[in-house]
């Protein structure tokens, strides 16, 4: 059983396939077509977290692929009404594939272990993997090529820059990393999120500035992810030199491009000038979201 859970999942030349495929079926969305790879086929989809991305992005794909998709409520008592393992036993045994944004890495991976379907990934505390996807997919639309591109990280060292980085060392783009010392990545998170080059050196430095040196990209995220609520005031405080604005985009190389998975807090880790400026890719990359997906479960469900 196949599952997509984080990146480690797929091979290179598999994440090769899943990008060709979401490219051709943008464009054939582009050209007002919408073939039914997926006839008859359903999703289930569990959100342990908001999204607006992600639960729209799966929904309109799977409907413009044929298929359907199901958002599971607080109503299927997911996590109380009964085990895990019984959960997925059943859901599995009715539907093609199920999208889980779960608080825990560990609740995907466990749900995956009970499912006779695939199991996708739709963000934990550890790693976004969807996001990665449509990531890649817009800076190749963008800067027309992926293979020795620099894109520096600027800010928390978090489940969308692990993923981001893990898609970077599978596909050849240096990801550089910007984050003050206490919240960078630890070694195990480090080995783990560069494992496929065993070569690659991931650079965690502290100063933005020195990070977007000869940058194609900034990407940025929220300061404080969904969970941390309570160390709001004190991330705030840690961050305060890593907000993405003006002067670091021209620090960076010109034509530079701006990157943020959304949702964003406008005028804290990004200013609204750089959100809105040309070089902002802000919005493709979220619809690239849905095109991204549909690429993963064309060629995920058989
Ligand atoms: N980027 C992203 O996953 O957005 P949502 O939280 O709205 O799904
Ligand atoms: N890092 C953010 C990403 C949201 C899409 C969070 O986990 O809340």
């Amino acid at each position: 059983m196949r599952h997509f859970i984080t990146l480690d999942d797929v091979s290179v030349a598999e994440l090769e396939r899943i990008m060709e495929l979401a490219e051709q079926i943008k464009v054939e969305c582009r050209a007002g077509v919408r073939k039914p790879y997926l006839a008859g086929k359903t999703i289930a989809m569990i959100f342990e977290k908001q999204s607006l991305r992600t639960r729209v992005s799966f929904e309109a794909g799977m409907t413009h692929l044929g298929g359907s998709s199901m958002f599971l409520g607080d109503d299927v008592g997911f996590g109380k009404r009964e085990s895990t393992k019984d959960f997925g036993n059943v859901l599995s045994a009715m539907v093609d594939a199920i999208v889980f944004r779960a608080k825990k890495h560990e609740s995907v991976v466990e749900l995956a272990r009970h499912c006779t379907c695939p199991v996708i990934n739709a963000l934990t505390d550890k790693a976004h993997p969807c996001q990665a996807l449509a990531d890649m997919m817009t800076v190749k639309e963008r800067l027309g090529s992926l293979k020795g591109r620099k894109i520096a990280w600027v800010g928390d060292a978090n489940n969308v820059a692990a993923s981001f980085v893990q898609i970077g060392v599978k596909l050849g783009v240096e990801v550089v990393l910007a984050t003050p010392k206490q919240h960078q990545f630890d070694r195990a998170t480090v080995e783990q999120i560069t494992s496929a080059d065993p070569n690659y050196v991931l650079q965690q430095l502290t100063d933005p500035f020195e990070a977007v040196q000869g940058a194609d990209a900034i990407y940025t995220d929220v300061w404080a992810s969904m969970g941390q609520e309570a160390e709001e005031t004190q991330r705030k405080i840690d961050f305060a030199n890593y907000q993405v604005n003006a002067k670091l985009m021209a620090a960076a190389k010109k034509g530079c491009i701006f990157l943020h998975c959304l949702p964003a807090k406008r005028g804290v880790e990004v200013t609204d000038e750089v959100m809105d400026s040309p070089q902002s890719a802000i919005v493709q990359q979220a619809e690239n979201r849905m095109h991204a997906q549909k690429g993963l479960l064309v060629w995920l469900l058989p």
